[in-house]
């Protein structure tokens, strides 16, 4: 069995590292706030002191942390992740951030005789339980290879798109979509509801339907109440995402009418105090402007 490192055990991270221990590889870790690890602990995770202890005699190294900021402050400086790379060790960052940070770590990563990979998750914190995320490769297909049993470990389908970088921005334009057909399936549902439809017939209509993509189907159910007081992805994760595709499409000079007007709908959710919830709330602002009755009630601020 392989000894692995894990930097940033939110709530991809843990569930991530938790895949890798039960796996039966050693996983040494690390989190800014050493308590919420601590159950991972009990699981056989070794909570390292820094992010560079963590990586030490790594065969590879896995982050998963919110963005380029918090990117930049586990990889670089003295106690980062790269300060502890093993020459030979590949370093695979998981978390959804710009390509252009990914590439900033390709030369320190490669000055210590290591390699680079960009693998964000396709999946949220249920597939990552049930075993079913999927992976976006960027990098070098060798370094693939090397890391490939481990990525097994912690999901199913792997899909190498090309250079490093590449599999970030093919994951933000993965995420576009999510957010888009929300708010799509939401001007549904809300239609269908004031012409007379009851709401529980119009999502079991749509979700027997061809529009009931997985995502749909995850989701669906939240307009009726079922939403997980546990965010699975909050309004402001989803509003990274969606600026990092906005960026992208601004910079390759391909506009996204659809996504640009997904994000004034989520920031519509954060001004109304709503932020904290998965981004399927936005059914909740479109819900308010019809006259139509909230999927949750508000949490007292
Ligand atoms: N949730 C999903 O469904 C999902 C699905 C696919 C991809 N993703 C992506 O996965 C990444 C992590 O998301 P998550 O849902 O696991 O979020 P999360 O639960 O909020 O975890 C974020 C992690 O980043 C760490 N972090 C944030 N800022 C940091 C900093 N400045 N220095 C060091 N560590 C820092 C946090 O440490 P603390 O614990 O100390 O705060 C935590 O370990 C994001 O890029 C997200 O877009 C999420």
């Amino acid at each position: 069995m392989a000894r692995l490192a894990f930097v940033g055990l939110g709530a991809m991270g843990s569930r991530l590292a938790r895949r890798l221990l039960a796996a039966g590889h050693h996983v040494s870790g690390w989190n800014r706030t050493p308590d919420k690890a601590r159950e991972l602990v009990g699981a056989g995770l070794t909570l390292a002191k820094s992010p560079r202890a963590a990586a030490e005699g790594a065969e590879a190294v896995f982050t998963m942390v919110t963005d380029d900021a918090a990117l930049r402050a586990v990889a670089l400086g003295a106690d980062g992740v790269i300060a502890g790379l093993a020459a030979n060790a590949v370093l695979v960052d998981m978390s959804t951030v710009s390509p252009a940070v990914v590439r900033e770590l390709a030369a320190p990563v490669a000055a210590r005789g290591a390699a680079l990979l960009d693998v964000p998750v396709s999946g949220s914190t249920i597939t990552v339980e049930q075993g079913q995320a999927s992976f976006i490769v960027g990098g070098d297909a060798g370094a693939l290879e090397r890391v490939r049993p481990f990525l097994l470990a912690m999901g199913t389908a792997i899909t190498h798109v090309g250079e490093l970088g590449l599999a970030k921005t093919m994951k933000v334009a993965t995420n576009l979509g999510l957010a888009v057909q929300m708010l799509a399936f939401s001007e549904a549902v809300l239609l269908a509801e004031k012409a007379g439809i009851a709401r529980e017939r119009a999502v079991e209509a749509l979700l027997k339907s061809v529009v009931a993509s997985p995502m749909v189907r995850y989701r669906g159910p939240f307009v009726l109440g079922q939403m997980s007081s546990d965010a699975w992805f909050k309004v402001a994760m989803m509003q990274k995402d969606l600026q990092l595709a906005l960026d992208a499409g601004r910079a390759s000079g391909v506009p996204l009418p659809l996504t640009s007007v997904t994000q004034e709908w989520m920031t519509a959710a954060r001004g109304l105090g709503l932020g904290d919830y998965d981004f399927a709330i936005i059914f909740d602002v479109l819900a308010r402007l019809s006259s139509a009755p909230p999927s949750v009630k508000p949490r007292a601020s």
